[in-house]
């Protein structure tokens, strides 16, 4: 690490073509920097966060050529756009990068010239599979029925005389350097696919297009004929944008380099980035962290679909901090997940207006109206104030690991625990009593809550920044937002409040689900639940007259009605882990991918080896109470059926996507 890195972090997002305006995927990525950003600076880090737009290659001149501008008055239009929408979503990030810029361009043939000296580019002729969607060649193992496995679309076959990267001698360096750091690519799944990728014999890489072809890119220093291919031109702008090789910030920044990515694009950050910096003669980044997709109602995403899903349109409609904090929380970061504005409003209601919207203003009013916002400083607790306090300490030290982590909705979790805690602490001590029989210890009970209210406004605030500055001026603190590290938070008893403590309008008024921004998918559950309802009200729900006619069958005939059925959450499930349980012979515990990870306790011990259960797909029962099976917690039951001889797993007749529902 370098001498000044000790305390630095530096992030940052794909930088996105701008061949399509910002949506909810591209905002995802750069919100989880922002988060991530915010969550180091609040740690007195200094942090850099650097995010961008990719402007040459093919897919950018065909869609300059559809909307009739030049090429240049295009990506100068649309990068406008990228660089707008962030700060929009309060964004903060230090340094916005264009692969048009002069600089980028330098350093790219920069590092051209260094590795062309080095001996590792060659000129040959190439005859492959072209997708031109993903602007790259594929070999035939890679391609998906013939096809491209991203665009679905026959790639073309294109022969050429071009310049190649030799790849292919850092293959054995590439594969030890991730076994010898475990968390280089991160969440383990993805390193892992990196891993099985490199068991095959690696490709030298095309570097150049031929300018006949293409003339939209940076020359090659060594062949004005040609331009270089995007990917080796996008990624160094990681580097061109702290001023590799002599800038300062590169020399502060790099060696601490995290990168956020979604999984389309982990070959290129996994394995040719890695391969271009090690014959560049520069060090690897620090970490590649990889997201899943977000699909929309359970599907792709797509213009042709029309369910493109645009960041503004949802904070306006639910606001700004309720959005970013939806996003972060609903998906497991590594994992795909569905997105609902059904879910958004759900998580809105019940998160927000709930738990957090209630314990601010109830205990903020309870301030007002028994001391007039005015408490004194109290330190005399008892034991049950103390436990409160042990969990609220307990809370920021695992918060700040699983931030390290990237298991946002982990941290988010354990904060809505503290959330859970302060409210049944509130219920437990009913303040309202107190005020008429012990002020003194009324004075410290709401002390008491208003120090979680601070613990868990500076949590809040990488991911909810407006809100919580909000929650820390009702409180009356001097200094607010980034102003207010954690470190300084944690300890009870020395908030500086320099004015009473203050009622506010409700921070998050309930919301009610009317219209949705993206039409559903045909055969959503959604529609299925429309459609029952509207048939419930023709009164022919399930094929009966009405409700009370139907709980008489069902009292006399022992049937349960479609909607009970309704009421189970089954989905389709990947075995992710197996092991034992010490001391049982019959219980496994498995860790299963429903959409989101799930540990499940299952009675197959005896019929299933732990090492045939990895990557099995299997139906989950999600929404059961959890039970705890000899100290394991359960969050769920694999289906399975049972005779005489054995136990048999119930498996989707074709590999279904986990945590698709069964209906
Ligand atoms: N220009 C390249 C990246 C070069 S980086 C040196 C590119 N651009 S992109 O515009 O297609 O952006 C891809 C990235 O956008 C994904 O890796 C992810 O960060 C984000 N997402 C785009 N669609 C997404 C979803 N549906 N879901 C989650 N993230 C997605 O690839």
């Amino acid at each position: 690490m370098g001498k000044n890195s000790q305390d630095s972090f530096y992030i940052t997002t794909p930088i996105y073509y701008v061949n399509a305006e910002p949506h909810i995927g591209h905002a995802y990525t750069t919100i989880v920097a922002d988060v991530i950003a915010r969550f180091y600076r609040l740690s007195g880090f200094d942090t850099f966060f650097l995010t961008g737009t990719d402007e040459h290659g093919n897919k950018v001149v065909e869609a300059a050529e559809k909307s009739g501008e030049t090429v240049k008055t295009y990506v100068d239009r649309i990068s406008q756009i990228f660089k707008e929408t962030w700060p929009k979503i309060n964004i903060k990030h230090d340094y916005f990068v264009r692969t048009t810029d002069k600089n980028h361009k330098d350093t790219v043939s920069k590092i051209l010239s260094q590795v062309y000296a080095k001996g590792d580019i060659y000129f040959s002729e190439y005859e492959g599979k072209y997708c031109i969607g993903c602007e790259r060649f594929y070999t035939d193992t890679e391609l998906l029925n013939g096809k491209c496995p991203i665009h679905l679309a026959e790639p073309k076959i294109i022969s050429e005389e071009n310049y190649f990267f030799r790849m292919s001698n850092y293959q054995e360096w590439l594969i030890n350097y991730i076994k010898s750091n475990p968390d280089f690519i991160r969440p383990e799944r993805y390193r892992n696919e990196v891993i099985a990728f490199l068991r095959e014999p690696l490709e030298d890489l095309c570097i150049s297009r031929p300018k006949t072809r293409l003339s939209w890119g940076i020359p090659l220093p060594f062949d004005d004929n040609y331009v270089t291919y995007v990917w080796f031109d996008a990624l160094i702008n990681y580097i061109s944008a702290l001023g590799y090789p002599d800038g300062d910030l590169f020399k502060k920044f790099w060696p601490v380099a995290q990168h956020i990515i979604a999984k389309d694009i982990l070959k290129p950050h996994g394995i040719f980035w890695p391969c271009m910096l090690k014959a560049a003669g520069i060090e690897p980044y620090q970490h590649l962290n990889v997201h899943g997709y977000w699909n929309v109602n359970m599907g792709k995403m797509s213009k042709s679909l029309g369910n493109i899903v645009k960041p503004m349109d949802l904070a306006t409609k639910y606001g700004l901090d309720a959005f970013r904090y939806f996003l972060l929380r609903d998906m497991v970061f590594g994992l795909d997940s569905d997105f609902t504005e059904e879910s958004l409003v759900k998580r809105f209601n019940s998160d927000l207006a709930n738990d957090l919207g209630n314990l601010i203003s109830r205990s903020m009013n309870m301030v007002v109206k028994y001391f007039d916002g005015k408490l004194k400083p109290s330190s005399q607790f008892k034991e049950e104030d103390i436990s409160l306090q042990d969990a609220s300490y307990r809370v920021v030290e695992e918060y700040k690991d699983m931030m390290k982590e990237f298991t946002f909705h982990k941290a988010l979790i354990i904060v809505w625990e503290l959330i859970g805690k302060a409210n049944k602490y509130i219920d437990t001590m009913k303040p309202w009593s107190l005020a008429t029989q012990n002020q003194e210890r009324l004075n410290t009970v709401l002390n008491a809550v208003t120090e979680v209210i601070k613990i868990v406004s500076v949590l809040l605030w990488p991911f909810m920044p407006h809100t919580a500055e909000k929650i820390q001026h009702q409180l009356g603190l001097g200094i607010v937002g980034e102003k207010l590290p954690l470190n300084s938070v944690k300890k009870w008893g020395e908030m500086q409040r320099v004015r009473p403590l203050s009622k506010a309008a409700a921070l998050f008024p309930r919301v009610e689900h009317d219209r949705e921004l993206t039409p559903p998918s045909l055969g959503s559950k959604k529609i299925k639940e429309q459609d029952l309802k509207e048939d419930k009200k023709k009164g022919f729900s399930s094929g009966m007259a009405g409700p009370k006619v139907e709980e008489k069958v069902k009292e006399e005939t022992g049937l349960i009605s479609l909607e009970d059925f309704q009421q189970l959450d089954i989905r389709v499930g990947t075995i992710k882990e197996a092991e034992t349980i010490p001391g049982s012979k019959k219980l496994l515990k498995l860790v299963v991918d429903i959409g989101e990870e799930r540990t499940i306790v299952a009675g197959m011990a005896v019929y299933y080896q732990t090492n045939d259960l990895i990557n099995k797909q299997v139906i989950v029962i999600a929404n059961l109470v959890p039970v705890t099976l000899m100290g394991v917690e359960s969050k769920g039951m694999i289906l399975a059926a049972e005779d005489e001889k054995g136990v048999y797993l119930l498996i989707p007749d074709k590999e279904s996507k986990p945590g698709s529902k069964i209906s």
